[in-house]
C-alpha cells in the first residue's frame, strides 16, 4: 500500500519512472535516487495497449527485494484485470491500470484492493474524466498522462494543466482524498505549474535517470515546484 493522500498532500511524491534508469545496472540507478525519491514508479508495457515492450513481473519482484521504496505499477497493458494478482505477488504497492484498456473498472479497481494494493486508474491525454467519475468512490488515486504513453523522453502536451485542475476540483468538490499522478514530460521547467494545478505525485522519468547525478535532479524538481 502507499500513504494515503492526507497524510501526505503536502509534501510533493517524487517518483521517478525506472524506464530511462541503466538497465545493466538498475540496482545500482535504484541506489542513486533512493534517499531522494519517495516512491519507484514501474512502466509495464505489453506491445498493444502501447507500441513499445517494456518488462513485467520478474523486474517488480526484483526490485521489491532490493529497494524498501514503495512500488508503483503502471499497467499500460490490454485486458490488465487477468495480471492483477501477478503483479501483486509479484511485489506492488500500487496498481494503476488503464480506463481505456479495462471495461470493467469497478470490478478491478476491487480486485487490487482485494490484493492488498492501492488501486489506480490512469487516463490518456484524450480521454475524458467523465470515464472515472462513477469509480471514484473505488479509488486512491487516478495517474492523469501528460503524454501519449509508450515512451520515456516525451514532451509534456500543452494545456494539460487545465485538466489536472478540473480533476483537482472534482475530487475536493466530493471529498475524495485521492492522490492526483501525472506523468510524461515533466522538467524542473515545468513542474511548479503542474503541482499548483493539483498534482502531488509527479512522475519523473528522463528529467532524472537521463541527467549526470539522479538525485541532484530530483533536488532539484523539489526545488522548483515551490
Ligand atoms: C510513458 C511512461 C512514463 C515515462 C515518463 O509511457 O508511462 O512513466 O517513463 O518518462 P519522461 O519523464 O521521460 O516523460
Ligand atoms: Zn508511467
Amino acid at each position: 500500500m502507499l500513504p494515503g493522500y492526507q497524510e501526505t498532500k503536502d509534501h510533493l511524491l517524487i517518483c521517478p519512472s525506472i524506464l530511462s534508469a541503466d538497465f545493466t545496472a538498475l540496482g545500482a540507478s535504484v541506489d542513486q535516487i533512493a534517499q531522494d525519491a519517495d516512491i519507484l514508479h514501474i512502466d509495464v508495457m505489453d506491445g498493444h495497449f502501447v507500441p513499445n515492450i517494456s518488462f513485467g513481473m520478474p523486474i517488480v519482484k526484483a526490485l521489491a527485494g532490493y529497494s524498501d521504496l514503495p512500488l508503483d505499477v503502471h499497467l499500460m497493458i490490454e485486458n490488465p484485470i487477468i495480471w492483477i494478482d501477478r503483479f501483486a505477488e509479484a511485489g506492488a504497492d500500487s496498481i494503476v491500470l488503464h480506463a481505456e484498456a479495462c471495461p470493467h473498472l469497478q470490478r478491478a479497481l476491487q480486485q487490487i484492493r482485494d490484493a492488498g494494493c492501492t488501486p489506480g486508474v490512469a487516463l490518456n491525454p484524450g480521454t475524458s474524466l467523465s470515464t472515472i467519475e462513477e469509480v471514484l468512490p473505488f479509488l486512491d488515486m487516478v495517474l492523469l498522462m501528460t503524454v501519449n504513453p509508450g515512451y520515456g523522453g516525451q514532451s509534456y502536451i500543452p494545456g494539460m494543466q487545465d485538466k489536472i485542475r478540473r480533476l483537482r476540483r472534482l475530487l475536493d468538490a466530493q471529498n475524495h482524498a485521492v492522490h492526483l499522478q501525472i506523468d510524461g514530460g515533466v522538467y524542473p521547467a515545468n513542474i511548479k505549474e503542474n503541482r499548483e494545478a493539483g498534482a502531488n505525485m509527479i512522475v519523473v522519468g528522463s528529467a532524472v535517470f537521463n541527467q549526470p547525478d539522479p538525485a541532484e535532479a530530483i533536488r532539484q524538481l523539489r526545488k522548483c515546484s515551490q
